[in-house]
């Protein structure tokens, strides 16, 4: 409606000034080519009403070069799928760069079929898909899988992801894949034909049919792979069978990101330029419960073996459960390289394992970080009085050469977190700032008793 104030508006001035040398220049005056790109701006219905502007406006939308479809509400689902099909039918695709399409398939796989023909042309630059509720297999057009413009392509999809045995997408750099089931066969082909990718997304995707898996795209620097095991799998121990390897090339890998429960096996080759990296490695309540001691020193090694293949790391974070796990390696921990690099360490919290800091593998990891200078506990830390000595037998270099800021969050005061809090300040010799964070309402009476704590660094300030 805005739109339609601001043509009366100018179109009438233009009147008006007819005939004068002076004239407002106006919106109607805009090129049709500018007017497009404005209309695009716009979110998809409201592109399409401007065609009700004026009869010059009333085809202009048509050539709109980006269309972002949402199914909303159940009972409005009739609607949505007879927009879609009408819009297919009145839009210039051919035009089209950015698709985005979400929606319920449920029994209209043929007209999401048609829909993904229609909307995906050859030049079509970046697409995101999201589907739920598939009852039988999507259809993507060939011509997708050889474009040569597409640079990002996001696709969302809990069913098996049928490839064509033909695929090089020339341009693409963002490659997200969630909740997808790989066949077997042909998976290799979408990631040996990603010439150009940097950055990839895996996200809770299924590789159970892929024995193994090389992503060797020479472009790609960072990774994010998240996954979960499937609830109705046998959780006695690992299932190695249906384990994946998946061989990354890290020529020019700066970020890799894991979160997940170890399904699949990852080996990154050539990764001496990665810098940023996080292993989050998740205890399932199951485990948990049982204490399952294969299910921990397997999760011990898998950490172990990313660790290993990350030695020029800067900044790493991992989750308590990976910490915990890794203790458990005692064998391996010795074996662990000596991270030069490493400035940031912080170590978070998840659901079941809180940090320790006399935990064995933390306390190796600070042996071996000779230039730490930012550790951080999200989600608390605590320590037992008896192991009091644990850190300072011998005291990690970093504590007395570059480690000048310590954070704690979400601690809630418990004796252990005090204690722990009062051995890391006098551990500390050249700390500049302890920064504590807390929700809890006793935390100002606590914070007091802090601040009398002996501390090994005189210029250390405190922050609450
Ligand atoms: C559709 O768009 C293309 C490219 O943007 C253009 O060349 C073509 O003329 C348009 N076709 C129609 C029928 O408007
Ligand atoms: C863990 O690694 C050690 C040493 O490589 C190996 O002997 C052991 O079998 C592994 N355990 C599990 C459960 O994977």
């Amino acid at each position: 409606m805005d739109l339609e104030k601001k043509r009366k508006k100018h179109c009438k001035g233009r009147r008006k000034g007819e005939g004068k040398v002076e004239r407002r220049f106006g919106i109607c005056d805009l090129p049709d080519e500018i007017l497009q790109l404005i209309i695009t701006s716009l979110r998809t219905k409201e592109a399409i009403r401007t065609s009700i502007l004026s009869k010059r406006w009333q085809h202009l939308w048509k050539g709109i070069s980006k269309i972002e479809l949402k199914e909303g509400k159940l009972k409005e689902r009739k609607q949505f799928m007879h927009f879609v099909t009408r819009l297919l039918v009145a839009c210039n695709c051919s035009g089209l760069k950015k698709f985005s399409l979400s929606c319920n398939v449920r029994k209209d796989a043929n007209l999401v079929n048609e829909w993904l023909c229609g909307f995906i042309n050859p030049k079509i630059e970046e697409l995101s898909l999201q589907f739920e509720e598939i009852q039988e297999p999507l259809i993507f057009p060939d011509q997708l899988f050889t474009c040569a413009t597409l640079t990002n392509f996001h696709l969302d999809m809990p069913y098996i992801f049928k490839l064509p045995s033909s695929i090089h997408f020339q341009c693409l750099q963002t490659l997200s894949l969630s909740n997808i089931i790989f066949p077997d066969t042909s998976t290799q082909q979408l990631f040996s034909g990603c010439p150009a990718l940097e950055d990839l997304y895996l996200l809770d995707c299924n590789l159970k049919n892929v024995q193994a898996l090389r992503i060797c795209s020479p472009l790609l620097r960072r990774i994010y792979i998240w996954e979960i095991e499937d609830d109705e799998c046998d959780i006695d121990g690992l299932d190695v069978s249906n384990c994946c390897e998946v061989l990354i090339n890290g020529n020019n890998l700066k970020s890799f990101h894991y979160q997940g429960d170890c399904v699949n096996e990852y080996f990154v080759y050539d990764s001496s330029l990665v810098i940023d990296a996080s292993i989050q490695i998740h205890e399932r309540l199951e485990y948990y419960l049982k204490s399952d001691p294969t299910w921990q020193i397997a999760a011990g090694n898998f950490t172990f073996r990313l660790l290993k293949m990350l030695p020029n790391v800067e900044k790493l974070s991992m989750s308590g459960t990976s910490i915990k796990a890794l203790s458990r390696t005692r064998s391996l921990l010795g074996q662990l390289p000596l991270f030069c690099n490493l400035a940031e360490l912080a170590l978070d919290l998840d659901r079941y394992s809180s940090i320790k800091l006399s935990y064995l593998a933390l306390l190796t990891l600070l042996q071996n970080s000779p230039c730490l200078q930012v550790l951080k506990f999200q989600g608390g830390l605590s320590l037992a009085k008896d192991k009091a000595n644990c850190i300072s037998d011998p005291l990690p270099v970093c504590f007395s050469t570059t480690l000048k800021m310590i954070e704690i969050t979400g601690i809630t005061w418990k004796k252990d977190e005090l204690f722990a809090i009062k051995i890391l300040l006098k551990a500390g010799t050249v700390l500049d700032k302890l920064r504590i964070q807390s929700s809890c309402i006793r935390s100002k009476e606590l914070y007091k008793q802090i601040l009398n704590y002996p501390k090994s660094s005189m210029d250390c300030k405190i922050e609450f």
